[in-house]
């Protein structure tokens, strides 16, 4: 009888240390972001204080991982992607700071923590996340550029992914989705703005950080494009299936707010098929690296699986 093997994408993605990954990048992500920021005291503290605290309440650095897990499918040096690893981190952050206002998805809790606004009040989380921003347009600034990608090359990447065609964009669509009928199509229009987005330029710039080949480069935004819109669908996901004491942020807000998600517009099943159908299809982009993103590929597993 032929046994079907087991795809081996995911064997060799069982095989590798994840978690040890995830601590070591995390600790390097989290001493350099440290290291890039205005010390807490310094003046005006409050906003030095909010931006610190929002920036380290411990969020989980997937998109530092996945640029530095980029970088080094590429056979670069992380060291070099870990200035585009801390500036995509600031952006993300400012993002979830915005995210959480009042006038936006009004939540009172983020990575476990009382959220920006409910700390400092909104003036501050606004300056904050403003802040937030352009600290991660400062820190990219000072990236050194490689010869396929200089130096504006990869300002402009960020720029683009942050701003108002892509993950402003799909904040917009979300906020105007609510309480609407919305189609699969629009749905998936705003996850790849809002969030798929960002993921996608952090493998695109650690891939860049490595002097990526053009054929390379395609393949990671193949894979960060899927990995990226599998990553929403999760999150909407957890939503409806987690606690906030798990999430570290109020759970069943989608459904309160008439947010439009897929498992409102497809149900839980369709959905989680959907999101093991997008990570097939991020795991397919990766074959071009021959066992070289054996990171990439542990990461586009745990995404899938993630519980939080
Ligand atoms: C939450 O992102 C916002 C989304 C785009 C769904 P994460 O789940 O990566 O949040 P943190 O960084 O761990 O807090
Ligand atoms: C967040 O989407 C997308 C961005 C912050 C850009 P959500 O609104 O679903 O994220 P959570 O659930 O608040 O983390
Ligand atoms: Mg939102
Ligand atoms: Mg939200
Ligand atoms: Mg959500």
């Amino acid at each position: 009888m032929l046994v079907k093997s087991p795809n081996p994408l995911s064997r060799r993605a069982s095989a590798f240390d994840l978690p040890g990954f995830l601590e070591s990048r995390t600790a390097a992500v989290n001493a350099a972001l440290d290291r890039f920021l205005p010390a807490a005291h310094t003046r005006p503290a409050t906003i030095h204080k909010a931006m610190r605290y929002s920036l380290f309440a411990g969020g989980k650095r997937l998109r530092p991982a996945l640029c530095l897990a980029a970088a080094a499918a590429c056979g670069g040096r992380e060291a070099d992607a870990l200035p585009l690893a801390c500036a995509v981190e600031c952006v993300h952050t400012y993002s979830l700071v915005h995210d959480d206002l009042p006038a936006m998805d009004n939540d009172d809790y983020r990575r476990g923590k009382l959220t920006s606004h409910k700390v400092f009040g909104e003036g501050i989380a606004i300056l904050a996340g403003d802040a937030l921003l352009t600290q991660a347009f400062e820190i990219a600034a000072q990236c050194r550029g490689w010869p396929r990608y200089p130096h504006r090359r990869i300002v402009q990447e960020l720029a683009h992914a942050a701003g108002s065609l892509q993950l402003v964009a799909g904040q917009v669509a979300d906020l105007e989705g609510e309480g609407k009928r919305i189609s699969r199509a629009q749905l998936r229009y705003i996850h790849e703005r809002k969030t798929s987005a960002l993921l996608c330029c952090s493998v695109r710039l650690g891939g860049m950080s490595a002097n990526c080949t053009p054929s390379q480069l395609a393949a990671l935004t193949d894979f960060g494009y899927h990995v990226g819109l599998a990553f929403q669908v999760i999150d909407d996901i957890l939503d409806v299936t987690q606690t906030s004491e798990q999430l570290g942020k109020t759970a069943g807000k989608d459904h309160r707010a008439q947010k439009a998600t897929y498992p409102a517009i497809v149900g839980l099943e369709k959905s989680r098929k959907i999101a093991r159908q997008l990570t097939d299809q991020a795991f397919a982009a990766l074959e071009l690296f021959k066992g070289r993103a054996v990171a990439l590929e542990a990461l586009a597993k745990f995404l899938l699986q993630r519980d939080r």
